[in-house]
């Protein structure tokens, strides 16, 4: 897997001496020995780093134990298990008191408005954590229970996140972009006794009244005999409850009776109603709080978070981290992938309501005192200069995205990126989605000046870190490649027959070993978690993408193979989608498959099947996509939607999704049909096919 030395020509990108320069893993030699050493060790290598963090008892005897292969009995996966810490005193505490980086500032705060914006030090999201996990106390919260959090891209989220870790609570934050239904459905899976969000938000000009989509969820939960106790709410747009009116207090938050300098924030107009049996204002209850908590002890093991994630049938998975593991690798990947120094000023643009949010804009960082920017608007808004903007400004060193974000802004041309100097960046990474060479070389060339190397993070809500990535110095790039596995991943391609393929090949994209961060469970459902990733291949975590080695040995991840769509980044499946259209009382049958999307990647192109009586036509459209908007949140909305008197099936009933595609595609080579139960319907299919992009 040495890149061969001839390699400097064409289409292979080296770093440039500067950043190689202190590099961590300064050539591809080094990296060969540690990534050796971690799979050879693992014990041992993890166990070295894992020195680097606060235990109240350490680890003494067996770091790993694991079993991969169900037909040896459950699937199980202990890092440390027995060894006790807690992960916010090991992103706070010690970095406050033992490395003295109280006054650095862990996150500058850019509102969606650029007027509108704040820092907070380390010590002052100490101070805010100690007093939140004092009111979740007040609020009789204790180890193991389960907190719903439905929050914007604000500070106070990060507040909440760890204050639940300080005192062993488990958050289960939800993407303030789903539904009702969707927030509905993941309180009730995990039964959480609390719900902490915000009266509401602008996403560019456009405001979103979140308390009431939250208020709307848990009459939804109620209607199924479950409710939260309380509903905490914090005061981000600045009304009252009573009248809606703009309310003078607007800057009486959280962070701005730090001692930061007072944070300007627009106040809008906004319209809230207000259950005092249930909501309680977050300002009320920290009014009060202490700011000293003595963090709970918990064990390695013990669950951290839970982040619902899509799934094959339709119900989404809520995947559960634990802490230590978690911990340890979401702060070596940070380190490494991004080669943290002190001074670097890091940006990850992803939603904490995203497992990239979590992992790389909370945990990681924070575990290595890094200072964040973290963003609360859009790449658009109020032009589409902001994110150069943005990094000029806080002269951004590491900036973190998605390749969806840099098709959209490819679209405007360099003039927008060019009135930015972009001086002070180093180092570029994208996650979420294979990104196609275009917009690497676009990025590489035009936003990077030719001088940072971009670091294509493949890795999965599953994973908790990054799976398979290019260090900066080390591993020559390859536009489109996520190149090599980092430390501790052992990848494999199979064959259908479950072979493992070596040299160039193509097939299933599966691990052979545990590495520290990677699920334990799902929530309440330990069955489904070993029959979604380990039933196919036993003795192998299946990712459910499909990846393809080249001849000098880097990968390339060439996207899902089962039932999932990747829309902006934003896995979904196709049965959830389905299921939601179906719940329309004009649809009989639905299939959706991907198609392809010059911005997003890709979208969702849906054929339904209409009972009789109902007329297919575009009032019919436009409910279908407000019910999937309904159901499932905005990001789900199909581009297309065709008429499908018939739908392709084989003789046993499955729709054949693989004719679908193609039929969305106008790709009249259908290839092998003869499992298909009736082709007649297929012309008609043809004739209906909606005009694409
Ligand atoms: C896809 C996001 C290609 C992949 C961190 C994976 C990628 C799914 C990449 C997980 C990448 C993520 N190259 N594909 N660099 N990163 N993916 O759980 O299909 O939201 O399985 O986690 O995104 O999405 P998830």
């Amino acid at each position: 897997m040495i890149p061969d030395k001839t390699l400097v020509e064409k289409d292979v990108y080296h770093a440039a001496p500067e950043v190689v320069q202190g590099a961590h893993v300064p050539n591809f030699q080094k990296y060969k020995e540690l990534y050796s050493q971690s799979i050879e060790k693992p014990e041992e290598f993890w166990g070295k780093l894992a020195k680097e963090f606060y235990w109240k008892t350490p680890k003494t005897d067996k770091f790993l134990d694991y079993n991969f292969d169900h037909t040896k009995g459950k699937i199980f996966i202990r890092w440390m298990e027995g060894a006790t810490t807690n992960i916010c005193y090991n992103l706070l505490d010690r970095n406050v008191h033992e490395k003295k980086l109280g006054d650095k500032v862990a996150y500058y705060w850019e509102g969606n408005d650029p007027e509108d914006c704040m820092q907070v030090t380390y010590k002052e999201l100490l101070q805010q954590v100690c007093k939140f996990a004092n009111v979740l106390r007040a609020q009789g919260v204790k180890k193991g229970d389960r907190i719903s959090i439905y929050m914007p891209m604000i500070i106070e989220l990060v507040v909440v996140m760890l204050a639940c870790a300080r005192i062993g609570a488990i958050h289960s934050i939800v993407f303030a972009g789903f539904s009702a239904d969707s927030v509905c459905e993941r309180i009730l899976d995990s039964h959480c006794s609390l719900l902490i969000t915000t009266d509401g938000f602008y996403r560019g000009d456009k405001p979103i009244n979140l308390k009431q989509i939250a208020d709307e969820a848990l009459r939804k939960c109620r209607e199924r005999n479950f409710s939260v106790g309380k509903c905490i709410v914090v005061k981000h747009l600045g009304v009252t409850e009573a009248t809606g009116a703009t309310d003078e207090t607007c800057t009486d938050r959280a962070s701005s009776n730090t001692q930061s300098p007072p944070a300007k924030r627009s106040c809008y107009n906004l319209q809230i109603t207000w259950n005092a049996d249930v909501d309680i204002w977050w300002h009320d209850l920290m009014k009060e709080a202490s700011d000293k908590c003595e963090p709970e002890w918990c064990d390695s093991e013990d669950p951290l978070f839970i982040l619902y994630t899509s799934g094959s049938t339709g119900k989404p998975k809520g995947v559960q981290h634990t802490v230590g593991g978690y911990l340890l690798y979401t702060a070596t990947t940070f380190k490494y992938v991004f080669d943290y120094k002190p001074d670097d000023v890091y940006w990850c643009t992803a939603d904490i309501g995203w497992i990239t949010g979590h992992s790389y804009l909370a945990y990681g960082p924070l575990a290595n005192g890094a200072t964040s920017v973290m963003f609360e608007g859009i790449p658009t808004y109020p032009n589409v200069s902001r994110l150069w903007e943005i990094i000029d400004k806080y002269k951004v060193t590491t900036f973190y995205t998605a390749p969806t974000a840099i098709r959209l802004l490819m679209k405007y041309g360099e003039d927008p990126v060019k009135k930015f100097s972009r001086a002070s960046l180093k180092i570029l990474g994208t996650v979420g989605e294979p990104i196609n060479p275009e917009a690497w070389l676009w990025y590489y060339n035009v936003v990077g000046n030719r001088k940072c190397p971009i670091m294509d993070t493949f890795w999965q809500t599953e994973t908790g870190g990054h799976m398979m990535t290019p260090l900066p110095a080390a591993i020559p790039l390859k536009p489109g490649s996520a190149t090599f596995p980092f430390f501790g991943v052992l990848p494999a391609i199979l064959n259908e027959s479950g072979e493992e393929l070596e040299g160039e090949a193509e097939g299933y994209l599966v691990f052979k070993k545990p590495w520290p961060s990677i699920m334990r469970t799902i929530y309440g459902n330990h069955q489904r978690f070993e029959s979604t990733y380990f039933k196919k291949f036993p003795g192998y975590f299946v990712t459910g993408d499909g990846c393809k080695r080249d001849k000098d040995g880097y990968y390339w991840i060439t996207g899902r193979i089962d039932d999932m769509l990747n829309v902006s980044g934003h896995l979904l499946s196709t049965a959830e989608v389905e299921s939601a259209l179906i719940e329309h009382a004009a649809v009989v049958e639905a299939a959706t498959v991907s198609h392809p999307h010059p911005i997003k990647g890709e979208c969702l192109y849906c054929f339904v099947t209409l009972r009789d009586g109902h007329e297919f036509n575009e009032t019919l459209i436009a409910e279908l996509k407000d019910q999937v908007r309904e159901k499932i949140g905005p990001i789900a909305t199909p581009d297309y939607i065709q008429n499908a008197p018939g739908l392709p099936k084989t003789r046993s009933g499955k729709i054949m999704r693989r004719i679908l595609r193609q039929i969305a595609r106008n790709e009249k080579d259908l290839g092998d049909t003869s499992t298909l139960a009736d082709g007649t319907v297929i012309e008609e299919l043809f004739n209906n096919r909606c005009r694409t992009a």
